[in-house]
């Protein structure tokens, strides 16, 4: 027993880096023209291939130096401080330690500094965590491109040798405008491949026309801890798969009332909402169910046949939603050997729910938004009157043709019979029980202090990638007949028989 646990890990991690090093291959791709009414801009862009790898829709990573030894780091709007779980030789010590909570996992360990290369820029001495936890994979890390004033490090040095390495960018170059800009691709789109792109004062090529979409404010949180890049959804902005509006009601104070208030979260594989708008979505479908998912928690469950068309509405701008996105499939069967996907919009966990934030937009909204995050005021040092933070977001699933195409190409095997699905009445929709009684009125709650969201999903990818090469063997060594198991699918089945998340439980910060 003992042996076992203790040679477990390093299984494990040797098996992720195979499962990674397949994954690049796989997923790294060039993004070719999707149709003919792109501009030239649009259509140059098209052959750069970008610079973030996307792990199954889950992790999206960037490669940083730090001393110039390369890091992969997992890029996540909604914390703001880097960690590293390896080793930096050279590295200098402040003296100081620090700790990241997030609401599944942490980090923690000394405060060191490197020289840091990071999307084409040098920092000197940039202050980071040497995880020293134990909680997360060897050689990785995560990088917080949330504002300073939420970084732990910053907080415990105490004076802008901890600023963020976005701040140190903007503060040291004057001339690098104080925005960035995150395009996350989807792997299994079979009609655009980009991997995705993280971009620093630029836009990514062919998509400048994100700068004219709609400003939309950075609302300003007081309560300490709780400033994320969040905004406000339009009133009942969001269209169910009906195509009528879903109606919106928000627990947070001060904004509308009838305006649920978002945090844009890229470290969150799925969008968190209250419960009665994931009822909306998915409790009409026929088949669909509402139950605790291993390595997911609470969820609804529904056939992965089942194609669901959902658009979030942000300043009268529409976000449609690729049918691939609305529901996930992580490759588990029924009894009748059907196979089963999980809601991806997930009720808010209890581990995320905060007094001031209604829902958390993670990657599986984001697929469908180019963004770009102005940071306005928000950088450290700034004076207040400079400006204010804003979002801009640009729709991509905005070709609902081919979205609907490439998902009956992936779901139904190029079948389409979607013209017979019929939803439930909504009759049979739960009664609405989200809580709208605001507790803002706390400023030390616990939900304000979060840092951070790392869905249970990330936990079990690494068992997901432990299976997906007992697929790729097994599919190697079967008859060539079989149809081709696209490499980043999700391992079939047997997650139900592992409990590899403990250490993963949600971890509060007091
Ligand atoms: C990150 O670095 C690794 C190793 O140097 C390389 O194989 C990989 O292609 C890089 N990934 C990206 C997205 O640039
Ligand atoms: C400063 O920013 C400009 C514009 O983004 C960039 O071209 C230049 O390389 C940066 N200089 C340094 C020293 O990082
Ligand atoms: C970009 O914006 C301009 C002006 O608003 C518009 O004419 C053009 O069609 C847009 N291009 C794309 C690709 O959206
Ligand atoms: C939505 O709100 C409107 C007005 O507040 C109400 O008439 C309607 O019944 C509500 N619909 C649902 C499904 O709750
Ligand atoms: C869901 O199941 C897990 C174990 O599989 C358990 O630890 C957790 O408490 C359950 N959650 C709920 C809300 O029942
Ligand atoms: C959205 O459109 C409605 C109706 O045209 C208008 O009343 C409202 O002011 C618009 N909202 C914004 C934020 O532009
Ligand atoms: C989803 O939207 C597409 C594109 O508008 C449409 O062709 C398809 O029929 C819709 N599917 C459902 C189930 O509403
Ligand atoms: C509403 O939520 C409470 C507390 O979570 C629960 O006890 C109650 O059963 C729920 N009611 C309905 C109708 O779901
Ligand atoms: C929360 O904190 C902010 C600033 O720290 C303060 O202005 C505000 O009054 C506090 N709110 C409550 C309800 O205590």
């Amino acid at each position: 027993m003992k042996y076992l646990t203790a040679s477990l890990p390093l299984c494990l991690s040797l098996l992720l880096d195979l499962a990674v090093q397949s994954n690049a291959i796989k997923i790294h791709g060039v993004r070719t023209p999707r149709d003919e009414s792109f501009s030239l801009d649009r259509r140059a862009a098209m052959s750069s291939s970008g610079d973030l790898r996307n792990d199954q829709d889950l992790k999206y990573f960037t490669n940083i130096s730090l001393n110039d030894q390369p890091f992969p780091v997992l890029i996540d709007t909604g914390s703001s401080d880097l960690y590293i779980a390896g080793s930096i030789a050279g590295a200098g010590n402040t003296g100081k330690s620090a700790k990241v909570s997030y609401a599944i996992g942490g980090a923690s360990g000394p405060v060191l500094t490197a020289k840091m290369d990071f999307e084409g820029f040098t920092i000197m001495d940039q202050a980071f965590i040497l995880d020293t936890s134990g909680n997360n994979p060897k050689g990785e890390g995560l990088i917080g491109l949330g504002p300073n004033s939420e970084s732990n490090v910053h907080q415990v040095l105490n004076n802008k040798n901890g600023d963020t390495p976005l701040d140190r960018i903007f503060r040291d170059n004057t001339s690098t405008p104080n925005f960035i800009t995150i395009y996350l691709g989807r792997s299994d789109d079979p009609t655009d491949p980009f991997p995705g792109d993280l971009t620093i004062g630029s836009v990514v090529p062919g998509y400048g026309n994100i700068t004219s979409q709609p400003k939309l404010p950075v609302l300003d949180v007081r309560a300490k801890g709780g400033q994320h890049w969040q905004t406000l959804l339009d009133a009942n902005g969001i269209i169910g798969p009906d195509g009528k509006p879903i109606n919106t009601t928000s627990h947070v104070s001060g904004g509308g009332k009838n305006q649920l208030n978002v945090i844009m979260d890229s470290g969150f594989s799925l969008p968190q909402v209250p419960k009665s708008i994931a009822d909306a979505i998915y409790a009409r479908v026929p088949g669909a169910e509402f139950k605790n998912v291993t390595g997911f928690g609470q969820t609804y469950t529904l056939p992965c046949d089942v194609e669901l068309n959902i658009t979030f509405k942000f300043h009268n701008v529409s976000y449609p939603v690729h049918p691939l996105d609305t529901t996930l499939d992580i490759g588990r069967k029924d009894s009748s050997g059907n196979s089963v996907c999980i809601g991806a919009f997930q009720p808010i966990m209890p581990g995320a729910e905060s007094p001031t934030f209604d829902a958390i937009f993670g990657m599986g909204f984001l697929r469908n938004a180019y963004m770009l995050i102005n940071f306005g005021d928000f950088v450290d040092g700034a004076s207040s009157k400079t400006a204010d933070p804003f979002l801009q977001l640009l729709p991509l699933t905005d070709d609902l043709t081919e979205a609907h195409s490439d998902f009956v190409n992936i779901r139904l095997m190029g079948n389409d019979n979607t013209g017979n699905f019929q939803l439930l009445p909504s009759s049979v929709l739960p009664p609405n029980n989200d809580s709208t009684t605001s507790d803002n009125n706390n400023n030390d709650s616990v939900g304000s202090k979060i840092k951070k969201y790392l869905p249970y999903i990330i936990a079990g990818s690494a068992v997901i990638g432990l299976l997906l090469i007992a697929a790729v063997i097994g599919c190697c060594m079967s008859s060539r007949k079989k149809r081709y198991r696209r490499l980043h699918d999700p391992a079939p089945h047997g997650l139900e028989r592992v409990e590899p998340f403990e250490r993963y439980r949600p971890a509060r910060r007091y």
